[in-house]
């Protein structure tokens, strides 16, 4: 005798390693308070539909209840032989409140099921990703305002460029996260329609009532294709896709920290509780926090090309192809949730060392631009004149091993003859940041007045 949910037609059961293949329950068990919330709003539903007796409901309920303290306290008793979260949950209701339970899979199969279940895991991930985000912001917001006026050197090819404020920098990840909070807000949108009633693939004849279901679980309508709703997988492809673009995020913030905290930059100092030691070299002080979230990003965007691949070919509607969706979901949700945690505690941690950073600054001529934007401004020089004209004098005072500033104004006059001493007065990096007042430029009064306004903006966000 086959004891199987599908048992009816089949005399014998299946082979062990068709069992292994088939059992999904090993990681679909993470589903089991969406699957239970589901069931019990289509039980409802049922019910005041008049599809089944209220009495047969209310003990379905009760039951799904039940169900949901026991694995919760890991008393729920998983085996391989029941496949999947959806199974061992009917199984179990058929133990606790015998006959009734059958009535609960009526019009609906598990394809519409696990749409449901899994869209809905998928909405928590999302929103759980957001609060991790907005606290990162946070951090950033706050270090940014510390660090207002805490000078660095830009750079571009990684080759010092222009003086720039530490709070600057900090605040470009805020901006780039808030990117990311807009397209996992965008995905949840669109996730949030409810398949649930789809049933295997083409509707039901019983007369449901969809809206009732969506409405319980907090959806913002039902979907309205059958076939779409159960091979739909988009929502998972583009919480995967923000999740890839939003650890591209992380990891260049992370390859940023591991740089500056090299000996060669020693821009900032990690304490110990963001640093590990080596085993042979007791002088180390290693980022790993900062490795690990960088190298998180091969796994996030792993899964998302992973799952790519796996819905690429399939005809509609629901093919077993699809059981492969979860796990490379879990692992990127799992992933990207440490990383911001990580980024965000290290951000907290970190602490600018603002003398190293403002040497290298002022290091390799990185105010010539300065220069010659006052060439132009006060000479009335076309910039590429001025660019030649400052290419000599950062010429010359490389020539002599000194910075900008301690060439002579007699030197450069030797140069431009109508320079005056003025021009000392934009050649340090102070004055360089101070100047860079445009809208988004760097200079400190901007950066307090953005890091102010993402604060303020963050409290705004946490009182509603
Ligand atoms: N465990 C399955 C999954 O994750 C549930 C749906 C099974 N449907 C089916 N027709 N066998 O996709």
């Amino acid at each position: 005798m086959n004891t199987r949910m599908w048992g009816g037609r089949f005399s014998e059961g299946p082979d062990a390693i068709m069992e292994e293949i088939n059992a999904s329950i090993g990681f679909d068990r993470k589903l089991f308070r969406q699957d239970i919330e589901a069931s019990k709003a289509h039980a409802t539903m049922l019910a005041a539909t008049g599809i089944i007796g209220r009495e047969d409901a209310e003990k379905i309920v009760e039951g799904l209840d039940t169900i949901l303290r026991e694995i919760e306290a890991g008393k729920f008793k998983f085996q391989r032989s029941l496949e999947d979260i959806h199974t061992h949950v009917e199984a179990r209701l058929k133990q606790l409140i015998g006959a009734a339970a059958g009535r609960l899979h009526t019009a609906r199969s598990r394809n519409d099921q696990v749409a449901t279940d899994f869209r809905l895991w998928v909405r928590d991930a999302i929103d759980q990703i957001d609060a991790g985000l907005r606290d990162l912001q946070q951090a950033l917001a706050e270090k940014a305002l510390a660090n207002a006026g805490t000078i660095m050197p830009g750079f571009t090819h990684l080759q010092t460029a222009q003086p720039v404020t530490f709070g600057h920098h900090l605040l470009a990840y805020v901006e780039m996260i808030a990117r990311d909070r807009g397209r996992f807000a965008d995905a949840r949108k669109r996730l949030n329609e409810n398949p649930l009633g789809s049933a295997a693939l083409a509707g039901t004849s019983f007369p449901i009532d969809r809206a009732m279901t969506s409405k319980a679980l907090g959806f913002a309508r039902p979907t309205a294709n059958s076939l779409d709703a159960v091979s739909d997988r988009d929502f998972a492809l583009e919480t995967l896709a923000a999740a890839s673009i939003c650890s591209v995020h992380l990891s260049r913030f992370a390859e940023e920290v591991v740089v500056w905290c090299s000996a060669g930059f020693n821009f900032i100092r990690l304490s110990d509780r963001f640093t590990t030691g080596s085993s042979i070299m007791p002088q180390k002080r290693n980022p790993d926090a900062a490795e690990l979230s960088r190298a998180k990003t091969g796994r996030i965007i792993g899964s998302l090309t992973g799952l790519l691949i796996v819905m690429k070919g399939l005809p509609l509607a629901y093919s077993k192809d699809m059981q492969e969706d979860k796990e490379q979901v879990f692992d990127a949700i799992e992933s990207l949730v440490l990383a911001i945690a990580a980024t965000a505690g290290m951000v907290r941690d970190m602490a600018a060392n603002a003398e190293a950073m403002k040497r290298a600054a002022g290091a390799s001529y990185a105010t010539a631009t300065d220069l010659a934007d006052w060439l132009v401004r006060t000479l009335g020089m076309p910039f590429r004149r001025a660019h030649e004209v400052t290419g000599e004098v950062v010429a010359l005072a490389e020539k002599k091993g000194v910075a900008l500033e301690e060439v002579s104004l007699a030197e450069m006059r030797k140069i431009e003859p109508a320079i005056t001493a003025e021009v000392f007065g934009v050649l340090g990096v102070e004055a360089s940041v101070k100047s860079r007042t445009s809208l988004g430029g760097t200079a400190p009064a901007n950066v307090r007045r953005e890091a102010k306004r993402w604060l303020a903006r963050l409290a705004r966000e946490a009182a509603t």
